[in-house]
C-alpha cells in the first residue's frame, strides 16, 4: 500500500497533526461550559448568574416602613433629593432585618465634603464651601444637622 511507502517523516507529521488536533478536540469538549452557545457566543448560564445577586441598596421606600418620621422630616429640607443610603451606606441587611444594626455612620467632614467641597466640576446650584475658609475648628455636624442642614444643633 502506498501509505507504507510514505517517507517516515511524513507519517510522523500526520500522527503529530492527529495528536494535536485530537487533544484540541478533547480539551474543547472537556473545557467548554455546558451552556455555551445556548443563546449565542457566550455561556447561557451567565445570564442567570448575573441576575442572581441582590442589590446592596434597599432604597428609600424600604426605610419608610420604620423611619417614616425621618423621611418626612428630611423631605422638608435641603437634603430632600438625597437617598438615605447616600449618607448611611448600604443598608439592605438592616432593612430586611432590623436586628441587624444599620451601618454605623462615622460621619466625618469628608463625607459632607464629598458633595460640598468647592470644585469647578460641580453644578452651581449645589452649594459648595472652601473647607479651609468655611468655619474651621468644628465638625460639619457640629454646626449643621444632617437631616435639616441649615439648622444649627
Ligand atoms: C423593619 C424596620 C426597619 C427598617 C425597614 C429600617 N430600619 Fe433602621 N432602624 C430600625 C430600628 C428598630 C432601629 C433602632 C435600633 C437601634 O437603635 O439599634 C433602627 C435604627 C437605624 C439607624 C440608627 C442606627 C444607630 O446606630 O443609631 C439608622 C441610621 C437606620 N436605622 C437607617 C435605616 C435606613 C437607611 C433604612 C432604609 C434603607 C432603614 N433604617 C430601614 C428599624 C428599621
Ligand atoms: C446628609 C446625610 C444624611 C442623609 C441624607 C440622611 N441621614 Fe440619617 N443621619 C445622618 C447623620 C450624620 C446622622 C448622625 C447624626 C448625629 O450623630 O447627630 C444620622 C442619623 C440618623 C438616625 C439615628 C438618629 C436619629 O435621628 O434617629 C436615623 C434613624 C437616620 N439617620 C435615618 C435616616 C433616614 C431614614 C434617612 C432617609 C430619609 C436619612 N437618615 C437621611 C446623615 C444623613
Ligand atoms: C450625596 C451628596 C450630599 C451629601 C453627602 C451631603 N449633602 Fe448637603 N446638600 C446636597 C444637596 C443636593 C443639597 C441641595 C442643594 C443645595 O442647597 O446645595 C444640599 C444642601 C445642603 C445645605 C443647604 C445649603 C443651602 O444654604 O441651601 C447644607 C448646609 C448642607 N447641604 C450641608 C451638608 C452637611 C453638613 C453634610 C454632611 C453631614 C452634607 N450636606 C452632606 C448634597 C449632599
Ligand atoms: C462653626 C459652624 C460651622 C461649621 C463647622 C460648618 N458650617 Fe457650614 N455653614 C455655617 C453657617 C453659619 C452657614 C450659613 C452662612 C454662610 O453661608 O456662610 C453655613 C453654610 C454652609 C453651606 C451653604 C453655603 C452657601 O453657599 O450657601 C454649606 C454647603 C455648608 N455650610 C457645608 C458645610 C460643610 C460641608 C462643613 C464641614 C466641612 C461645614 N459646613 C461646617 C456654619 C458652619
Amino acid at each position: 500500500m502506498s501509505f507504507f511507502k510514505m517517507p517516515p517523516q511524513i507519517v510522523r507529521l500526520v500522527l503529530l497533526v492527529l495528536l494535536v488536533g485530537g487533544s484540541y478536540a478533547v480539551a474543547r469538549m472537556l473545557l467548554v461550559p455546558a451552556s455555551f452557545g445556548e443563546y449565542g457566543w457566550f455561556r447561557g448560564a451567565a445570564l442567570e448568574e448575573l441576575a442572581a445577586p441582590k442589590p446592596v441598596l434597599a432604597g428609600m421606600k424600604a426605610c419608610d416602613e420604620c423611619h417614616s418620621e425621618i423621611l418626612q422630616k428630611v423631605a422638608k429640607y435641603e437634603h430632600k433629593t438625597l437617598s438615605c443610603e447616600s449618607c448611611h451606606g448600604f443598608s439592605r441587611p438592616h432593612a430586611d432585618n432590623p436586628d441587624v444594626k444599620a451601618p454605623k455612620v462615622k460621619f466625618a467632614d469628608n463625607d459632607c465634603l464629598s458633595c460640598h467641597q468647592a470644585s469647578p466640576s460641580r453644578p452651581l446650584w449645589l452649594k459648595q464651601v472652601e473647607p479651609l475658609e468655611h468655619f474651621r475648628g468644628d465638625k460639619c455636624t457640629g454646626c449643621h444637622v444632617p437631616h435639616q442642614p441649615k439648622e444649627i444643633p
